[in-house]
């Protein structure tokens, strides 16, 4: 299997389950008919998740604790994440921090704990998921959130835009090296969305602010079709490939 071409049936791992975005995608993989485990730092969140995620889908949901920052936990959980589902087709990873900017300039520490939130702990999860998916040999898919801050430094995002844009370079070479053993990579980029990540930012309501739904569609519409890299809303496609082009010489004094 190497897209997930009807979702019915298919076991996901969602880690980082509690996110805006991952709770959007895990109600439409419910009522799809997907096998859910939700891997989140909060238990009694995930608990209530996933009773609710079960009168959605009518399939039972598993759970269990996720700690991004404990990477030698990260093994140990997908290994509980697979024996309660009985196997594994797929893992996305949905956690992650925007971090304030400000601080990172002036903290170094802190900096560092947003690049390890978005570009180290995802890159051990997704490292590990795809040697698992690997050793069993049967095909499967890894779908990571990243971002569009991570397609161009910007004043205002660049330690968070880093750690993406180092994120979007792993997932480029695990999917050539997945490819042969019949694994899909998918890149989620998507521009600012209405979630806990954002609120209180100013840009939710405003026109290029998504609804999580809306994302989530995007994604199981992307691991259907078992896509590569996934700008959502569609638009961000465009606007990144404008900025992209624009010389470092004039980027470099646009306030953006
Ligand atoms: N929202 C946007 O505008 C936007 C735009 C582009 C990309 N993205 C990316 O999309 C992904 C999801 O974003 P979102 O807006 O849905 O996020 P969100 O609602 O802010 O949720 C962030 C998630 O990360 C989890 N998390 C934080 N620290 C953790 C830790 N140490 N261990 C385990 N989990 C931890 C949170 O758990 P708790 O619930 O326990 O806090 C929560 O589940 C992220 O990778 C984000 O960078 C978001």
């Amino acid at each position: 299997m190497s897209t997930l071409q009807g979702l019915r049936g298919r076991r996901i791992c969602l880690v980082g389950s509690t996110s805006g975005i991952a709770r959007a995608l895990a109600r439409q993989l419910a009522s799809r008919g997907a096998i859910l485990h939700l891997g989140a730092r909060d238990l009694e969140e995930a608990g209530r998740d996933a009773r609710d995620l079960e009168l959605r889908g009518g399939l039972p949901v598993g759970f269990s604790r996720f700690e991004a920052l404990d990477l030698a936990s990260h093994p140990v959980f997908l290994e509980e994440a697979r024996r309660q589902l009985g196997g594994l087709d797929c893992v996305v990873v949905a956690f992650g921090i925007l971090g304030d900017q400000e601080r990172a300039r002036r903290d170094f520490a802190y900096a560092r704990h947003v690049m390890e939130m978005n570009y180290l702990a995802p890159a051990s999860i997704l490292s590990h998921a795809g040697a698992m998916l690997e050793d069993q040999g049967t095909g499967g898919m890894l779908v990571a959130l990243g971002s569009v801050a991570g397609d161009r430094g910007r004043p205002s995002n660049y330690t968070y835009g880093s750690a993406k844009a180092g994120l979007h370079a792993y997932l480029q070479g695990l999917r050539g090296r997945l490819a042969p053993a019949g694994i899909r990579v998918l890149t989620v980029k998507p521009g600012p969305v209405d979630t806990p990540m954002t609120f209180g930012m100013g840009f939710p309501g405003g026109r290029l602010t998504a609804r999580p739904e809306a994302v989530a569609r995007d994604i199981v519409r992307a691991m259907d079709r078992g896509n590569e890299v996934l700008y959502t809303p569609c638009h961000w496609s465009l606007i990144m490939g404008v900025l992209k082009a624009i010389p470092e010489s004039i980027f470099k004094r646009m306030k953006i």
